[in-house]
């Protein structure tokens, strides 16, 4: 071959490996990419074929999964035998077998689920053995292997054994029948459709195989707000398809069921959990399950909340109702979650000793050890409902003769909706790590919920999921790092959250250190961000709580039964949960912890608010007031957020291009939506504080133009309710089919200018937009998101950005905006800044 030929064919190679190595991924494959691994340091002595000495089907799936993962990341074929003796191989084999074959290997005891993986090198031949302390625990172990080859660890002195924390490590998913989930943002449900299971269940199946490889061993697959149907028999068959769709990948299927199922379903005329027919009526639907899902992990309930019927309708005790649907699963080996997840929502406001952080502990404590064994309390990590920032439910460290479950929330519900990114790990290892001082000290909440303190039964945790049918599960690329983190912290709770950003992050972009590094730093500073712009000092997260919770809606919270209140006035803020003038809330807490919330003094200033009641002008610990806090840490943090793109943009060329452009898209719309929370809390707490910003910036924003003191051309004022989430409260709206318009005069010096439009974008339809300069058409776009709200408001505020373009005084700048289905093509303003 000639030298240009030569060289030709070199670059050709070359632009081969770049475009494959980048090469568009829709995020389907989350973690368990296999992507080619250079510089494996491995692979010279990895073993060339697999002996099986488990056969379960399980075993058959980890077998299969290393052939795949060896094929992607290597480019290695190696067959499956059953032929033990090989010399040359990897053994997947079960801890009880292993000692058949290697009986000079002394296996310590592994508990459930758990496995060991150790290489042997003899004679210049290699084995590396996958011992599992059952069939879960090989495939377990499998991933295991197959995440370190993927992370180019060094697995020539491979010797780890791993033993889960706690038995219980399942996701819930809200779904369903109708194939809709609730607080589910990533399209419809996988499992679901139009009343039924769906005919193909290949997702549902997939999402089984990732929530293996993280050691998940249980899906609760319906809406915790159970649909009265689930329990039919026709519906139980349809069921069974799901569970032998997830029976390969070792997860076991559960289900959400209502108290009241023995009267809509059963028709008896009663639901009563101690009338002896009810109890004979729910050990009958067991035996039917198992009859069709051998292996059925049991019943979560959630009961006399929010609107679902329970025992209280018969003046008996959630201990009453758990035991019931526990003696009726016990004989099968199934288990009851029973949810504390139990208040009133028609509190009264006026009252205040009110308080709904109260109501589990006030209902559950009193019942510990009323409890059958086979029963776990399921309780969420904070007394509220998953809010930005809360204390760790006093309840978990209350319990002593009863099995616990923390319930923790992937989907993210109040903390962005997978629209802002916000990596919860950190938040999660504060309450595992949280000493709750449960008997006396050292009792950090991850030893309560393993059962290792008071020596329970059962216990561990659920995440509330919600994966959809968006190719990449959870609809932001980078909120998969959320299941995934739970899952490892289910798992380990000792793993940092910087270990499992970093993890996560090599498994789903690869090794590429800049790429690690800048995502890894991204995801660990993520919540502290949505945090500093949303809910301050653990006052929630002064989202709109009557509808999306999603965008600001700061009083929502306020002056109504649901009991999320601040009880915020022109004086101060907060509420008084002290034992000596408030709620007495605080005395659910063990001594040292109580002390430590009850004085002014310790509290910490991120719990400041849901503890006590303050005037503004309080003085934190750091020496700042309330009130400043509040505007300062508002707009860090929507500097921050705007930070988040450009390091973002740094990896460009390093990650495929199709999920950075996807990331690219959400931490764009992130850094504007910060924007219009920072503005609505800041303008909301200088009014009805009367205290104004020190540094001048609330209230005034220098280059920003309101639309309705534009020149308006079909275009209507309007008020914005809330007002806060309008720039001066108001915005223009189209109701002219054909089109309205709103200019202005650039006043400022000649330079360049980016113009940031603020719109709303409601869900009704699709309304458009354009920007000209000087009749000249400089930018078009659609209003065509699905954000949660058919009004302009806190939740369908969005920023689009034109430019930087040339600007000189006088220059004319016209909006134009076209109204689509019920989408008004509402305009709050336009800013002109220098970039
Ligand atoms: C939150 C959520 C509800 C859900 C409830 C629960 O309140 O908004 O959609 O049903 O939690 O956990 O039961």
């Amino acid at each position: 071959m000639t030298a240009p030929r030569f060289l030709r064919l070199l670059c050709l190679l070359l632009v081969f490996a770049l475009v494959h190595h980048l090469s568009a991924e829709s995020g389907q494959a989350a973690w368990l990419r296999y992507a080619p691994v250079e510089n494996q340091p491995a692979d010279v002595w990895l073993p060339h074929s697999i002996v099986l000495l488990d056969h379960s089907l399980v075993a058959q799936s980890a077998a299969s999964e290393l052939q795949r993962g060896l094929r992607g990341m290597l480019g290695r074929e190696v067959p499956v035998t059953d032929v033990p003796r090989s010399e040359d191989a990897f053994v997947l084999v079960t801890v009880t077998e292993a000692q058949k074959y290697f009986p000079w290997l002394t296996p310590a005891s592994m508990g459930g689920d758990g496995f060991w993986l150790k290489a042997l090198r003899q004679r210049g031949r290699s084995q590396v053995l996958i011992i599992g302390a059952n069939s879960r625990g090989v495939l377990y172990g499998t991933f295991a292997l197959l995440r370190r080859i993927a992370q180019q660890q060094d697995l020539s002195h491979l010797d780890d054994r791993e033993v889960p924390s706690a038995p219980i490590r399942w996701v819930d998913q809200w779904d369903n029948p109708d194939g809709s989930i609730e607080r589910g943002y990533a399209g419809r449900s996988v499992f679901f459709n139009q009343g039924h299971v769906r005919t193909d269940l290949t997702r549902a199946a997939e999402y089984a195989r990732l929530l293996a490889s993280v050691g998940i061993n249980g899906c609760n697959v319906n809406n915790v707000n159970a649909a009265p149907d689930v329990l039919s028999s026709s519906s139980l068959r349809e069921l069974a398809r799901i569970a032998d769709a997830f029976r390969p990948w070792g997860v076991r299927l559960a289900l959400s069921v209502s108290m009241a199922s023995p009267q809509t379903i059963g028709h008896l005329s009663t639901f009563d959990p101690l009338d002896p027919q009810v109890a004979a009526w729910w050990r009958s639907k067991a035996d039917e399950i198992y009859s069709l899902i051998p292996d059925f992990a049991g019943f979560t309930v959630k009961a006399d909340s929010e609107g679902q019927l329970g025992p209280s309708h018969y003046g008996r005790s959630p201990a009453d109702a758990a035991n019931t649907l526990a003696r009726a699963l016990r004989p099968h080996g199934g288990i009851v979650l029973y949810r504390t997840f139990v208040y009133n929502h028609h509190l009264d406001w006026r009252d205040p000793k009110a308080d709904r952080a109260r109501a589990a502990y006030d209902i559950f404590h009193p019942l510990d050890g009323r409890f059958d064994s086979n029963v776990v309390l399921q309780i969420k990590h904070g007394p509220i409902d998953f809010q930005t920032r809360e204390p760790v439910s006093p309840l978990l460290g209350a319990l002593e003769h009863t099995s616990e479950a923390m319930e923790v929330q992937v989907t993210q519900e109040y903390t962005g909706q997978q629209r802002h990114l916000c990596f919860l790990v950190p938040m999660w290892k504060e309450v595992l790590d949280f000493d709750l001082h449960a008997d006396r000290a050292g009792t950090p909440v991850k030893d309560l919920i393993a059962g290792k303190t008071f020596h329970r039964p059962l216990g561990g945790m659920v995440a509330v999921a919600n994966v959809g049918l968006d190719p990449n599960w959870l609809g932001h690329p980078l909120a998969m790092a959320n299941l995934y983190g739970f899952a490892r912290l289910a798992w380990d709770p000792d793993l940092s959250a910087q270990q499992i950003a970093e993890e996560w992050t090599r498994l789903t972009f690869g090794n590429d250190p800049q790429v690690v590094r800048t995502i890894t730093a991204m995801q660990l500073a993520s919540w502290h961000i949505y945090e500093s712009y949303t809910g301050p000092l653990g006052a929630g997260t002064m989202t709109d709580i009557l509808g999306s919770h999603y965008g600001p809606g700061i009083e929502s919270a306020e002056r109504n039964g649901w009991g999320q209140w601040f009880r915020a006035d022109h004086q101060g803020i907060g509420m008084d949960r002290t034992v000596a003038t408030g709620t007495g809330y605080i005395g659910q807490y063990h001594r040292p912890v109580a002390a430590m919330y009850e004085s002014l003094k310790t509290c910490p200033d991120n719990l400041l608010l849901f503890m006590h009641h303050v005037p503004y002008t309080e003085k934190l610990h750091s020496g700042q007031t309330v009130i400043q806090h509040i505007f300062d840490t508002h707009y860090q943090g929507a500097e921050d957020a705007a930070h988040l793109v450009q390091q973002w943009q740094t990896l460009k060329g390093r990650v495929d291009e199709e999920r950075y452009a996807e990331v690219l898209k959400r931490l764009t719309y992130q850094a504007g939506h910060a924007i219009v929370w920072r503005d609505a809390i800041c303008e909301w707490f200088q009014r009805t504080s009367g205290i104004a910003d020190e540094k001048g910036r609330v209230g005034h924003h220098p280059g920003r133009i309101e639309a309705e003191s534009m020149q308006l051309d079909g275009y209507t004022p309007v008020n914005v309710t809330p007002w806060e989430t309008a720039s001066g409260g108001k915005a223009v709206a189209c109701n002219r089919t054909s089109g309205c318009s709103a200019s202005f005069q650039f006043q400022g010096n000649a330079g360049r200018y980016a113009l940031a439009a603020q719109y709303f974008d409601l869900n009704t339809g699709v309304a458009h937009f354009r920007l000209y300069l000087n009749g000249k058409l400089m930018d078009a776009w659609a209003a065509d998101d699905t954000l949660p709200s058919s009004k302009m408001d806190g939740n369908t505020s969005t920023r689009h950005i034109t430019g930087p373009l040339p600007l000189a005084p006088g220059d004319t700048i016209r909006i134009e905006g076209l109204p689509g289905g019920g989408d008004v093509a509402g305009l709050d303003d336009v800013e002109v800044y220098r970039e």
